[in-house]
């Protein structure tokens, strides 16, 4: 686990990278840093991440708003007046498409530590005309929510940014309401990384070297409070996806399913 003078080095890395994405998607064009699947179309490829054209007209944003590696809400079955939170909503895709599945009952957070990705979603909510969505300024591993304030937590491609993962999965379970659910699209190491990209912080901000073996992700869950957790692999990556060094299978990208039981 990272020290504390490294999450600080970590955590500018990763804002840096997000608020020069924020302000490439504010005039249509990202995102050119390329490198993973936090980079959307990199390298001019389509992205992988698969939200169908219905759902981008409901959001009334574009495919290149997405910076994710899986598609959370298509796999949340959220219920009308359910209140949700999306850990790391950068340009607010999903807690729009959130928010028009839990309807006017419902609510739902979008938490994100960088000004100008909150900026953007701000304008893409008001763009869709959505009234039950707020963006919320803070860190995944302090969520600035009361406990047990929420009936499902959501993320995609965040958690592995984070320097204190179990520091992440603890406030996620605090937040969440007995019998809450958690479904997290994240990535997750598959082989050991080598040196040269688990050591470079472009890497981490990039969504490789912050990733974590199931096993490790497992054992932080279940620590956390978590139970029924389920990972399902949806890509894996390689070079040629992501125009980085070729990761030659060494990390995917996966859908994790758990819940806060009922009697917690
Ligand atoms: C890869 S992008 C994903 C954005 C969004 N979930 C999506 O699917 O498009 C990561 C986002 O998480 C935010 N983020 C990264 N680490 C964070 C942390 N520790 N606390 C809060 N936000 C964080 C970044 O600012 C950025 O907006």
């Amino acid at each position: 686990m990272a020290g504390v003078q490294e999450s600080a080095e970590i955590r500018d890395a990763v804002r840096q990278r997000y608020a020069s994405f924020a302000r490439e998607m504010s005039q249509g064009d990202c995102c050119t840093g390329g490198g993973s699947c936090c980079s959307g179309a990199a390298g001019g490829k389509e992205p992988l991440v698969v939200y169908s054209a219905e759902d981008l007209q409901e959001a009334a944003i574009t495919r290149g708003t997405s910076l994710g590696c899986g598609n959370p809400i298509a796999a949340a079955d959220l219920e009308p007046g359910e209140v949700v939170l999306d850990l790391g909503s950068g340009a607010g895709l999903d807690v729009l498409l959130a928010a028009r599945r839990v309807g006017p009952e419902g609510t739902v957070y979008g938490l994100d530590m960088t000004d100008e990705m909150l900026a953007l979603a701000q304008a893409n909510r008001q763009r869709a005309g959505v009234r039950n969505a707020h963006f919320l300024r803070g860190q995944i591993e302090a969520i600035p929510l009361p406990d047990q304030a929420v009936d499902v937590v959501i993320s995609n491609c965040v958690i592995n940014l984070s320097a204190d993962k179990g520091a992440a999965l603890r406030e996620a379970y605090r937040v969440l309401r007995p019998g809450g659910r958690f479904l997290v699209a994240d990535m997750v190491e598959m082989e050991p990384l080598p040196d040269a990209l688990r050591s470079s912080l472009e890497s981490w901000a990039g969504c490789i070297a912050g990733a974590l073996p199931s096993d490790r992700y497992q054992e932080l869950l279940e620590r956390a409070g978590f139970r029924g957790i389920a990972f399902e692999e949806l890509h894996t990556y390689r070079g040629s996806d992501v125009g980085a060094a070729d990761l030659r299978g060494a990390v995917a990208s996966m859908l994790i399913n758990a819940s806060r039981p009922v009697d917690a």
